[in-house]
């Protein structure tokens, strides 16, 4: 059980969020950035979801992986994350975006584990509050 900031989660399970990040990071669609990025969603129907960046000519219609795989949970009946891990090839975990902090937010409570990482396996746990005090809902 990993007791970081409080958080319980099964080490085992946050490693395998992790790694579909990590595996999904592969699909991204980033010709403009060349900044690959991929998410994970563990949702409240134990069902977890995976998506990735995905730019365009017009750069600010660029979706975010972080939205795109909450997008495609909450079209699956996602109610609520469980758990978030994003993975990019970055020195320090890779930090998600404001607007996508806010998307999470809506979809999370106390209990909800954000988990940044990068393709070292370094990881950083932290709950909605801590990336997102006091948000809009
Ligand atoms: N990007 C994400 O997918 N998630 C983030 O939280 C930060 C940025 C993408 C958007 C764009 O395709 C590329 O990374 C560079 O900004």
């Amino acid at each position: 059980m990993n007791r970081e900031r409080g958080i319980a989660m099964d080490e085992k399970k946050i490693s395998e969020l992790v790694r579909r990040a990590v595996e999904t990071r592969e699909m991204a669609y980033a010709p403009y950035s060349k900044f690959k990025v991929g998410a994970a969603v563990l949702a409240d129907n134990g069902e977890v979801y995976t998506g990735v960046n995905v730019e365009n000519s017009s750069y600010g219609l660029t979706n975010c992986a972080e939205r795109t795989a909450i997008f495609t949970a909450v079209t699956n009946g996602m109610k609520k994350i469980i758990a978030i891990a994003i993975a990019a090839d970055t020195e320090e975990p890779v930090s998600p975006c404001g607007a996508c902090r806010q998307v999470i937010y809506e979809f999370s409570d106390k209990d909800t584990i954000i988990i940044l990482s990068n393709l070292k396996g370094d990881r950083m746990i932290f709950g909605v509050e801590e990336i997102l005090p006091y948000g809009f809902k």
